[in-house]
């Protein structure tokens, strides 16, 4: 089949939003070519009369990008302004294996225009690690200098953590995929090994890789790994304490909250392993994983 005007347009489209561009501005002539197009297609194919006869323009839309469909198919017209609520519909992945997925998501993280543009973040991108045919998926916040150093999610003190809390639960960092709302490192000035949270405005434009990845993995189960994670991916407002506890709902995703492997690093009382233990658990039923005696007792109080 030939490529069409239309069709081409939408893959030049296609292909601004995949290398991170967000916005585009329009002549006058290009809008009336865009209305004939789609009163064509509201009438089946068969050119408008005149772009006058079009109905008002609606801003036009971002979906889901697919193979141009037929013209009687048409859907309204895009939008070129993506919808911050669905920041997930502007990458097309491509064909093959969930390894060529990811490894296609981590080249467009790398150069990720609505990260890099933000000039907040650091340069070194740091992917995600572990198994991605795996029913379980953690997600923290951001890496951190270790992080970056070794361009691997959760190699420092809270990666430590983290593998603590697998192992208690039975499981290997190769056993589960591992990755971060932000791919990169929040910058600070005079940085050395110093941290920081990443805004909402990083995460905001790291999500739509994040998402994918959760669409690539398709995971039976997410854990948010601190506050950061679990409001960045749930869109909701709230503490973690407030947040977790109970199963959240991320595109018929369940996902638990619980606090971040690093507040165990400040917090290290049993109460505070408990609850995050009782997460843990709650995880392992939901899985249908087996749990000892010996794993159902950890961190409560002995009597
Ligand atoms: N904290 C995170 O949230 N992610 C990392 O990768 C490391 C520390």
């Amino acid at each position: 089949m030939s490529a069409t005007p239309n069709s081409l347009f939408r893959h030049y489209l296609d292909s601004l939003i995949q290398q991170g561009t967000t916005r585009a501005s329009l002549t006058d002539e290009a809008r009336n070519v865009l209305r004939t197009w789609y009163v064509a297609a509201r009438q089946g194919g068969r050119p408008a009369a005149s772009a006058s006869a079009s109905p008002k323009p609606s801003p036009l839309q971002m979906s889901a990008p697919a193979p141009a469909p037929a013209p009687a198919e048409m859907p309204e017209p895009p939008e070129l302004l993506p919808q911050s609520g669905e920041p997930a519909s502007s990458i097309t992945l491509p064909e093959g294996t969930m390894e060529d997925k990811l490894q296609y998501l981590r080249h467009l993280a790398q150069n990720w225009k609505p990260a890099r543009e933000l000039n907040s973040l650091r340069d070194t991108m740091v992917f995600a690690t572990g198994n991605p045919h795996t029913k379980l998926m953690l997600i923290g916040e951001a890496p951190g200098y270790y992080e970056e150093v070794q361009q691997e999610p959760f190699v420092g003190r809270a990666g430590e953590k983290l593998n603590q809390i697998l192992r208690a639960m039975g499981l290997s960092r190769d056993m589960v995929y591992i990755s971060n709302i932000v791919k990169f490192r929040p910058a600070l000035p005079n940085q050395r090994t110093n941290n920081r949270a990443p805004t909402p405005e990083e995460i905001e434009a790291c999500l739509p890789i994040i998402m994918h990845e959760i669409r690539v993995i398709q995971p039976k189960m997410i854990i948010a790994l601190g506050g950061t994670a679990a409001v960045g991916l749930l869109g909701e407002q709230g503490s973690v304490s407030s947040m977790r506890g109970r199963f959240h709902d991320l595109n018929g995703i369940p996902v638990r909250v619980t606090y971040h492997p690093s507040y165990l690093l400040r917090s290290d009382s049993p109460r505070e392993k408990r609850k995050v233990w009782e997460d843990m658990l709650a995880v392992m039923e939901r899985l249908d994983m087996p749990i000892s005696e010996k794993q159902r007792g950890y961190f409560l109080p002995r009597e």
